[in-house]
């Protein structure tokens, strides 16, 4: 059983700042408890009354006879701290904090915030909020917000961070009939965060699916963790606001949220299995096909229309969310050419023609129900003269109730007219949709689950035994030593190497001698580039020589890169010049990693070379937890793999290595977390067994 689960169903319940005067959030809480069916010890606390809506009133919890499991506190935020430190003194487990007025209002809120949190460890209680609606478990029953209505019994647990969304999704769920298991309002989250109340839904057999709407997470290392274990049992569906850099503006002043960068919480959602909605509207449809449909077992859909046109769209859409369109046995085409009109099509998307009729509905769907080659299937019907909407509604319950294992959706393209159907539907626990697109993307968002479920475990990548982490260290500290914090291209370079990523051999000359020396060891054809940590553009001030192939040339070139330096950049400091063996062709590419504040070292891989920006065929994976299917995946998704795989009777390249070096670098920044950017571009592939050639590595300290 959950540690949590004693706070969604106490034995007892203090409200703490309860009120006779209706409009009054105190006394909404207290009405809304009795309202729910809490069975329970219900404790209204208030000095100045005897007695709030049959409840007898005591005016501290102090003077409550019994034992008292939970408080809910709606009292003014000035007396929010004696009152949860009375609250510990009397043995409370659990603070709901609904007062308003901490972190969310800058530094005094905060250090209050933290002061309240103290008492909370202080007395081992846990906390939810402050600055929270409450919560709900339509199961115990039991309502501690103050919310408009109670949710219907269902098997949603719903967390929120945003108190005004549970108030537009619980009006939303009752219109559509739709149920939750709990409803859960976080606030400022000082105590109790959303990976806590995912943990606690996954344990709770009356919660099957768990939806999420957040700003921003508390601990991005604790949250995919366990999203990754529990998204493997029960879905996990996120929507997150601020996925625009305005959006990102909004969330932090909502509740001083600290938005991380949405590429980041992109990838992280993807890595531990969850599904993200885009917007409000998915996640509405998302919570009516988890809450209804089974899971399906593969990514084949049927469609059953009256019309063509809708049909073709609703094809379209289904190629374009990455499902595939069923393909019947022979058994199936063979029974619909004999029994369907010659002018319909007896091939997905199957079309019944506009005079079909409830029965040709029905032996249709029975047909393509029970082929094997489809796992769901979309119902489609456009308003006639001859075939009600209500009709289609009856023939497809009937048909769900005979194969409830495949999820079938149903797109009534209409308004007024099929709004009655649409409730019949609703009411069997159909999702009904109004235009083909979100029909199609909620069944790609049960098919993704399913993906993501059947996913075997893959093995943690980072495992290299002979990398030199000594050398890093050393090098990082004589670049810390010279008060720098970017290093020089020879220093990026012997970091890599002692990680066992392929570089080209590289060294950094101070003198005309020094570098001859240095090419000699090399072997020519050598490049030349000036060693500045300030010098970003250096062929553009003449800081860079190619193709030298002798000693004479080397000297040559030192003196005037010296030289261009000088004249273009006088006052800059510069270490040298670096001397790097000049490497064949190959197929460049980039690997590349930045920090993110949440969820730490984030990767990136893709096309190299100038056009980075321009084309930006980049994939991103976070570190934290990656596997080697991860890997894996990361490559396919860039156009890059086309590159590799050997474009246009090109030779195929070295994958295996371009795979090792992606993991060798993984392994180097989250060994040292100090690297806040690393840049390794280009990177040359060459041919298979031939591996790489790293040709400029950009190593940033924080
Ligand atoms: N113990 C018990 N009751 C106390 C008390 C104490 N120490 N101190 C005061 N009270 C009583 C008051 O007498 C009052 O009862 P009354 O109606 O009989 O007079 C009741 O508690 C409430 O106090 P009041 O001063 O009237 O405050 P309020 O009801 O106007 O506001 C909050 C209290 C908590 C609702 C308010 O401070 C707040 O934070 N509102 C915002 C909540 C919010 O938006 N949360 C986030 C949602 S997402």
């Amino acid at each position: 059983m959950s540690e949590l689960a004693s706070l969604f169903n106490p034995q007892s319940v203090a409200i703490i700042g309860a009120s006779a005067t209706p409009g009054k959030i105190g006394n909404a809480i207290l009405q809304n408890m009795i309202d729910s069916g809490y069975k329970g010890e219900l404790y209204p606390i208030n000095p100045k009354e005897e007695e709030i809506l049959g409840y007898t009133c005591y005016p501290s919890v102090a003077e409550i006879p019994g034992e008292v499991e939970m408080a809910v506190l709606a009292v003014p935020a000035r007396f929010v701290l004696p009152v949860a430190k009375e609250c510990g003194e009397k043995g409370v487990k659990h603070l709901i904090g609904i007062t308003a007025g901490f972190r969310e209002t800058g530094k005094e809120g905060a250090q209050k915030e933290q002061e309240l949190l103290e008492v909370c460890n202080e007395y081992g209680m846990r906390l939810v909020g402050p600055n929270c609606l409450g919560i709900a478990d339509t199961h115990t029953p039991m309502d501690a917000t103050f919310m408009a209505d109670f949710p219907l019994k269902g098997r949603i647990a719903f967390i929120s961070q945003s108190g005004a969304l549970c108030a537009s999704i619980l009006d939303w769920s009752l219109d559509r009939g739709i149920g939750f298991s709990k409803f859960i309002s976080l606030g400022n989250k000082a105590d109790l965060n959303e990976a806590d109340f995912i943990l606690d839904a996954a344990a709770d057999p009356n919660s099957s699916v768990i939806f999420c709407y957040i700003e921003d997470v508390a601990d991005g290392d604790r949250f995919m963790q366990v999203c990754s274990e529990v998204s493997r049992s029960k879905p996990v569906v996120v929507l997150k606001s601020g996925t625009s850099s305005a959006g990102a503006q909004a969330a932090s002043s909502h509740t001083g949220a600290l938005a991380g960068s949405d590429r980041a919480y992109d990838t992280a959602f993807r890595q531990s299995g969850i599904l993200r909605a885009y917007s409000m509207e998915e996640f509405f449809n998302y919570a009516a096909a988890f809450s209804y449909l089974p899971i399906p077992k593969g990514d084949r859909v049927a469609i059953v229309t009256n019309s063509g046109g809708p049909g073709i769209i609703c094809t379209d859409s289904i190629e374009a969310n990455g499902l595939t369109v069923a393909r019947f046995s022979r058994e199936t085409t063979e029974a619909l050419r004999e029994n369907l009109p010659p002018e319909a099509n007896i091939y997905d998307p199957v079309d019944l023609i506009g005079d079909a009729d409830k029965g040709r509905y029905l032996f249709a769907l029975d047909r393509v129900l029970a082929d094997d080659n489809v796992d769901a299937v979309v119902v489609m019907y456009t308003p006639v003269a001859v075939l009600s909407p209500e009709e289609v509604a009856d023939a497809v319950i009937t048909m769900r109730d005979k194969y409830p294992e495949k999820p079938v959706a149903v797109v009534l393209l209409g308004g007024a007219a099929v709004h009655d159907a649409a409730d019949i539907l609703e009411e069997a626990e159909i999702p009904c949709y109004f235009t083909p697109e979100p029909a199609v993307r909620s069944i790609a968002g049960l098919v993704r689950y399913s993906n993501m479920m059947d996913k075997a475990e893959s093995p943690v990548v980072m495992d290299f035994s002979d990398v030199d982490r000594d050398k890093v260290r050393e090098v990082f500290d004589s670049v810390k030593a010279d008060n720098r914090v970017v290093l020089l291209g020879n220093e990026a370079s012997a970091v890599a190497e002692a990680y066992g990523i392929p570089v080209a051999p590289i060294r950094l000359a101070t003198s005309r001698e020094d570098a001859a020396n240095s090419a000699d060891e090399l072997g020519y054809p050598v490049v030349m580039k000036v060693a500045s940590p300030y010098i970003v553009h250096k062929t553009d001030i003449g800081g860079v020589r190619l193709n030298l192939s002798s000693r004479e040339e080397v000297e040559e070139s030192f003196v005037e890169i010296m030289e261009n330096v000088h004249r273009y950049l006088p006052d800059t400091p510069v270490n040298g010049v670096e001397v790097q063996k000049m490497m064949p062709p190959g197929t460049e590419i980039i690997i590349g990693m930045s920090q993110d504040v949440q969820f730490g070292p984030m990767l990136m891989f893709g096309l190299g070379g100038i056009y980075v920006n321009l084309l930006q065929d980049v994939a991103f994976r976070l570190v934290n937890g990656l596997t080697v299917a991860e890997v894996d995946n990361m490559i396919q998704e860039t156009k890059a793999f086309n590159l590799l795989k050997g474009y246009r009777g090109d030779r195929p390249k070295d994958i295996k290595v371009v795979k090792e070096t992606i993991a060798r670098v993984a392994q180097l920044v989250w060994d040292f977390r100090e690297i806040t950017e690393m840049d390794i571009n280009p990177l040359f592939a060459y041919d298979e067994g031939k591996g790489m050639a790293a040709l400029d590595v950009k190593i940033t300290l924080s």
